[in-house]
């Protein structure tokens, strides 16, 4: 095989010309080779007991970092590239972690970005996760379809439905200037689709904005949406397959403005945390409680804390994650929203602290499961 010539150190002459000339001079005999060895020697020591160890230490610091949540730091996915994922949510599935959300990878003109689709990651530890590709894509060819690039697809959303063994994922679908005001609904029979979309509603006849879904645990889910021009959140349960609202609703929040809805229950307890309506600028936090998901709902407040708490560090509510295995763990799920880039819009992940019918967030550097005890 070919290889580049190499010019010879005189090391390496004079061990050439040695062994050339071997049955005259022995190797031992000849006093420059005997100092290209001990040359050689001290190479040779100083790589094992100075470079080797260097190297070694610095592959496994940057390497073995220890696994963790960077509120607000850029968020890698298994291969390189920014999570896009924003507006999202996380649906466990046999033993796998699926985090849906907006790909807002492309340019950022007028404070949006043109819909790409929605996208998926899986992971098993909540910390890596692999991108499982655009799972609902933009609909290209039909400028009047609901996922038209020109149009807003918002926080989406994915539950399972055992009964029929589907995914289904509701998100808001809307026109530029958010006059549009719908839910949409797509349904998959694998988590990482393709999902086809199945059309969109005005539930219970009101404008339906930011969107979330909660599933309960005796299999009835809800469609949790900023309605009534986003002066009041509505609460509507999904019919048995989760693919139409019901007209069962109820009013929470009434006249308060508010948005970006993220429910969990805990020990019968039904939480539900959202923002102000101020657009991709972050405002305060305000959650409220309830024992029965159709109310009467009581507004505790503020549930961050500490420098931050009056913008919710930044970042604006879209998900509250049951961590699997870990009773009372629950993660509180936000966009720290970049609106001149939109893409590169972060992620904030912070443990929830409950205390009965108290919640309370602070901010984090960063931070590990280990946090749930
Ligand atoms: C926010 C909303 C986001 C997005 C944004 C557009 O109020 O929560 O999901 O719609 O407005 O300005």
């Amino acid at each position: 095989m070919w290889q580049p010539a190499r010019r010879l150190s005189s090391c390496d002459q004079t061990e050439m010309m040695t062994k050339l000339s071997g049955q005259v001079l022995g190797p031992l005999d000849t006093p420059t080779y005997g100092k290209c060895l001990m040359k050689k020697a001290i190479a040779l020591c100083v790589f094992v007991f100075f470079v080797l160890p260097l190297f070694t230490g610095l592959i496994l610091c940057c390497g073995a970092e220890a696994p963790a949540f960077r509120p607000d730091q850029v968020w890698l996915d298994a291969s390189g590239q920014p999570i896009q994922a924003h507006g999202g949510g996380i649906l466990q599935y046999g033993g796998t972690y699926f985090w849906f959300g907006e790909n807002k990878a492309g340019k950022t003109y007028n404070h949006r970005v043109d819909v790409i689709g929605v996208s998926c990651y899986s992971s098993r530890d909540l910390y890596h996760w692999n991108n499982e590709g655009v799972v609902l894509p933009a609909v290209k060819n039909d400028p009047a379809s609901d996922l038209a690039p020109s149009k807003v697809l918002e926080r989406p959303k994915v539950v399972y439905d055992r009964h029929t063994k589907q995914f289904v994922m509701w998100m808001h679908v809307d026109t530029a200037d958010y006059k549009y005001a719908r839910a949409g609904v797509a349904v998959s029979n694998k988590p990482t689709g393709p999902y086809e979309y199945l059309g969109s509603f005005r539930p219970d006849n009101s404008m339906s904005r930011d969107l979330t879904v909660f599933q309960d645990d005796d299999g009835k889910a809800y469609l949790i949406f900023a309605s009534e021009d986003n002066r009041t959140m509505h609460i509507t349960r999904l019919s048995d397959n989760y693919l139409r609202p019901t007209n069962e609703t109820a009013r929470v929040f009434i006249d308060q403005s508010r948005e970006a809805p993220a429910m969990f229950k805990h020990e019968g307890k039904y939480f539900l945390i959202t923002s102000g309506c101020t657009g991709w600028a972050p405002n305060a936090a305000q959650y409220a409680v309830a024992t029965n998901i159709m109310g009467p709902w009581r507004i505790k407040g503020n549930l961050t804390t500490g420098p931050g708490s009056e913008t919710t560090f930044g970042a604006q509510s879209t998900f509250v994650l049951r961590v699997a295995g870990k009773p009372g763990a629950f993660i509180f799920l936000a966009d720290c929203w970049n609106p001149d880039d939109l893409g590169d819009s972060r992620y904030v992940w912070l443990p929830i602290g409950i205390h009965g019918e108290d919640l309370k967030i602070e901010w984090r550097d960063q931070w590990d499961l280990s946090v749930f005890k």
